[in-house]
């Protein structure tokens, strides 16, 4: 196997960026401290660069099998790679939905077959699949729609709730919207025309409604749960409380977007839950720096422009973010809003912990050489045009951002890079991901003594 040393990079190490020299062997790193003429067979010269921890996205929507008119595996796990996401673990929401181990199965197959990058995918609960849920392996977990989304999942009964809870072991996360008050605020709109009626309708009370019934849940049954998507402030507040067992994750599209974006954005940003106020992007801020949510991910949901152009509510929610994801975050650690070793901890350290998957989210001798090299002086703008996803458009098109990947390796291989030349990303079509590992005995992100307390 291929020998490659990246020398003079300022490596992001779990507790220090410092300037290292990082021998990879057989798709694993072999040594953080390689001396400058170690013999590789390749050897890429990273001054001025930084190395990061692939980036570890656990909220994606890919599409496939069934909706591949909007996206599917091949062109997202290209955008993952451009966007410096090494891992992706997919939500169950596709047609058919995986909600039994067989579709689970050969979900994974999909990934073998087409996927440039690692991937695990989550299977969906329905009030009747329990046995499925409790048998199911080779999966981080179970995923809830306990609000409705794209698709038809939805687990709103209390019983069968409680005994999703009560009956089964992986851990579990949701959807947090709650239906009858989405319902209700929605028959108290006299004419739905807006999509700014979208945040009026999924409110800042559903989302709170939802998050403390599913909170009170797995307190109840001591359950692992972690809350996607928290979208409010309000909802920060009830997190920090039950730490061993819980925990939480942003979006970029709730952090940078809020209600005064729909003028200038329109359905581009409808999303579920829905974007809300600028308090609410200060009080996800806040709960990301203070430990509260200690996850970010994107929640890459694509529909093609047609079908975001429609008049809303015909317009259906969800965007893509995969391959800008990183790049954002740098942004702002260049403008001073978070620090880079913040972003390796919400991006990539947090969700391989949380999830309990093996060999992820750290530059450390024996774990996966997925790696990511970004230049933080870059500047570049996001345009739909260059976007990889299948749907083609981003909702930071036009944006200027400073802080980009320039090279991806996954287990080892060169995935992605950015040809600065020719202003264009390059890829490397043979390599394929491999299946996620999950050690869920581990006990998730509060059971490592590092997590304690961070
Ligand atoms: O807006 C959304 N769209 N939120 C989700 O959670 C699902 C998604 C989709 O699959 O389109």
């Amino acid at each position: 196997m291929t020998r490659t040393l990246i020398r003079h990079a300022h490596v992001a190490f779990p507790d220090a960026i410092q300037r290292a020299n990082i021998l990879v062997k057989d798709g694993r790193i072999a040594a953080v401290d390689a001396a400058e003429h170690t013999q590789a067979d390749e050897v890429i010269d990273a001054a001025g660069l930084h190395l990061l921890p692939g980036v570890v996205d656990d909220q994606v929507h890919f599409r496939e099998p069934g909706l591949t008119h909007k996206e599917d595996l091949s062109h997202a796990s290209r955008a993952c790679a451009k966007g410096g996401v090494t891992t992706f673990l997919e939500m169950p929401n596709t047609v058919p939905n995986a909600t039994t181990c067989e579709r689970l199965h050969s979900k994974l197959e999909l990934g073998k077959q087409h996927s440039l990058v690692n991937y695990g995918f989550y299977i969906g609960a329905t009030c009747e699949n329990i046995d499925e849920l409790r048998q199911a392996e080779r999966t981080p977990g179970i995923k809830i729609f306990i609000g409705s989304s794209t698709g038809d999942l939805l687990v709103d009964e209390q019983d069968a709730l409680e005994r999703i809870f009560a009956e089964t072991t992986l851990p579990i996360t949701a959807h947090c919207e709650d239906e009858s008050t989405i319902r209700r605020n929605t028959a108290s709109i006299a004419e739905i025309t807006s999509v700014a009626d979208h945040s009026r309708i999924r409110d800042q009370e559903a989302a709170l409604i939802a998050t403390r019934r599913s909170l009170d849940l797995a307190f109840r049954h001591q359950h692992r749960f972690h809350v996607l998507h928290v979208s409010t402030a309000a909802e920060t507040d009830i997190l920090g409380d039950h730490r061993n067992l819980i925990t939480a994750e942003a979006c970029p599209h709730h952090l940078f977007f809020n209600i005064n974006d729909y003028g200038r954005l329109g359905t581009r940003i409808q999303m579920n839950p829905s974007i809300k106020t600028a308090d609410d992007n200060q009080g996800l801020w806040d709960a990301l720096h203070q430990g509260r949510i200690q996850v970010i991910a994107t929640d890459h949901a694509p529909h093609t422009l047609e079908e975001k152009s429609q008049p809303y509510p015909q317009s259906p929610s969800g965007l893509p973010a995969v391959e800008n994801s990183l790049a954002l975050l740098l942004n702002e650690v260049h403008h001073g809003r978070c620090t880079l070793e913040e972003v390796v901890r919400w991006m990539c350290d947090a969700p391989a912990r949380v999830w309990d998957i093996i060999g992820k989210g750290r530059i450390a001798p024996g774990y996966d050489a997925d790696l990511v090299l970004v230049d933080l002086n870059c500047s570049r703008t996001v345009l739909d045009e260059q976007q990889e996803t299948k749907s083609r458009w981003s909702p930071w098109h036009g944006e200027e951002l400073t802080g980009w990947p320039t090279t991806t390796w996954v287990g080892g291989r060169q995935v992605f890079r950015w040809n600065s030349n020719t202003e264009t990303a390059e890829f490397a079509a043979d390599v394929r991901g491999t299946e996620a590992r999950f050690d869920h005995a581990r006990g998730g992100f509060w059971a490592t003594p590092e997590g304690i307390g961070t």
